[in-house]
């Protein structure tokens, strides 16, 4: 039998990033992964759904913007859905494969298997050669999550996908429903709409990713959906689907009436649900909270010792930064360096058109964490000299400051490029900074980024390229004015 100080099991974000950092750590380690390399966020989530967003949008503005641009294109524009998989499937696999080389130039063994539990202290792990069993003194669970279904609904990946699926269409469909507007949901919607796709989208809640982000970024999103052609309808709850020829015959119900919508294709993004009930984990005794999650501490060490947790399997938010966050930490908590997760802020992007991101918190919740006295600065893209000559001028910057001492509380983007921005505001609330911190930081011209110094210097009443009344400053404990 192996032995091992370190055994990672899943190598997604959070596992590879761990078993890296375990073996830098000068730690024997070993990671098992029963797919691919890279896991959902590589080869089925994040990488490939960027992908053809960006093909999406591509398109899109060949079709919509090139000739404004004097650019003409003589004959029609096409999407070949075949060469754009391949394209695709070139990306993941170059990603997938960079995992693990890493792995092997830091001499991390690698076994490809289903990992089950046998006890604490070792692992059996099943491929179709055969089965080994690996033991160690240290394992890290990072075994991810998986899409809720339905009743209803079973996702077969023919006619009622998952994200998976949607990403791996051969053939453009002509009309979609998407059950769920939440993150997935939209990010998909946006490239199929982009491609020509009829796409409606049916949302349980009343609005549209209400709670999770601010609310003028959704409609910004909203408004840019509609307009190229996205039927929105919330409150509706999907019931059941006939297939009739070629045809799916959707059936929902909206304030109690049912309706019928006939579609290509079904995509259910509905959530996710950690993989907690997989591996034995629950047969050796860790502790699992009422919604799945296994339950840890800050140093991500689970109620058995010497096994940890990290990525979506550990808690919210379910999102591949924190998973690889929390693998650097295990793996230095393991490797004898003090160190507890204490991130004030997991940013977020949404990769919508506009994409929408924020670090730290939004209005709503700065009120219900006590702070009643806000400074909030608003520049819009519009006024931006990059966006105009990016021809992406939709949305804006907000900046959400405590007026008492200007620290910045949260920042949200909604507009070109947001997510590349965000990381200077989560810089900005990890370290404290104030809306003079970012005000009086030179910002390179011409560039997107000069959105955040404009939001922060409208927080203090100032924005050079708007025209403002002085001083923005408004109670939380009524209507905020926002400059
Ligand atoms: P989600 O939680 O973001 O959205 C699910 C949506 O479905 C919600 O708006 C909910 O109200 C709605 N819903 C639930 N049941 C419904 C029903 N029966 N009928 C109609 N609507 C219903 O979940 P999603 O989009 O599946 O994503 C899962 C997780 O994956 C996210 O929470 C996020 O953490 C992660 N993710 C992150 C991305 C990123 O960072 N860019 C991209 C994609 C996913």
């Amino acid at each position: 039998m192996n032995q091992f100080d370190v055994c990672v099991v899943g190598s997604g974000p959070g596992g590879y990033v761990a078993a890296i950092r375990s073996a830098q750590m000068g730690l024997k380690t070993v990671i098992i992964e029963r797919e691919k390399l890279g896991g959902v966020c590589l080869n089925v989530g994040c990488i490939p759904s960027k992908a053809m967003i960006t093909a999406g949008h591509f398109f899109h503005r060949v079709n919509n913007d090139a000739a404004e641009m004097g650019i003409n294109i003589s004959g029609k524009v096409t999407v070949d859905a075949a060469t754009l998989q391949k394209w695709k499937q070139s990306v993941c696999d170059k990603m997938s494969g960079g995992v693990g080389q890493l792995l092997k130039g830091n001499a991390v063994e690698t076994v490809l298997g289903d990992a089950v539990f046998k006890d604490a202290q070792t692992v059996e792990i099943k491929s179709s050669k055969g089965s080994k069993v690996i033991a160690a003194k240290n394992f890290i669970v990072a075994t991810g999550s998986r899409p809720i279904e339905i009743p209803g609904f079973v996702i077969d990946e023919k006619n009622v996908l998952s994200s998976t699926g949607a990403l791996a269409l051969e053939e453009i469909p002509k009309k979609v429903v998407v059950i769920g507007g939440g993150y997935i949901g939209l990010e998909i919607s946006g490239f199929l709409s982009d491609f020509g796709t009829e796409v409606v989208v049916l949302e349980a809640a009343k609005e549209l990713l209400s709670g999770i982000v601010d609310k003028d970024a959704v409609q910004v999103v909203v408004r840019k959906l509609k307009k190229k052609g996205v039927t929105i309808t919330t409150e509706s709850f999907a019931k059941s689907y006939k297939k009739k020829g070629s045809v799916l015959e959707v059936t929902y119900e909206v304030a109690g009436k049912a309706q019928v919508v006939e579609v290509d294709k079904i995509l259910l993004t509905v959530g996710r649900k950690p993989n907690s009930d997989q591996a034995n984990l629950k047969g050796i005794g860790l502790n699992i909270d009422e919604k799945g999650f296994v339950k840890v501490n800050a140093q991500r060490k689970t109620n058995i010792p010497g096994i940890y947790a990290i990525g979506d399997i550990a808690g919210q938010p379910m999102l591949a930064h924190k998973a690889s966050h929390e693998g650097v930490l295990v793996a230095e908590v393991i490797g004898g360096k003090n160190r507890a997760y204490d991130a004030k802020t997991v940013p977020a992007v949404i990769f919508t058109d506009p994409e929408i991101a924020s670090a730290g918190m939004t209005e709503e919740e700065c009120k219900k964490a006590g702070y009643t006295d806000l400074k909030i600065g608003k520049f819009p893209f519009a006024a931006n000299g990059r966006a105009v000559s990016l021809m992406e001028t939709d949305g804006f910057v907000k900046i959400i400051a405590n007026a008492k001492n200007n620290i910045v509380l949260g920042v949200h983007v909604c507009g070109p490029e947001a997510s590349q921005l965000i990381s200077e505001a989560a810089l900005a609330i990890e370290m404290g900074a104030t809306l003079e911190d970012l005000a009086l930081t030179i910002h390179p011209h011409p560039t997107l980024g000069e959105t955040v110094m404009e939001a922060a210097e409208a927080a203090l009443g100032h924005a050079i390229h708007i025209i403002q009344r002085p001083l923005a400053r408004a109670s939380a404990s009524s209507n905020h004015k926002t400059v």
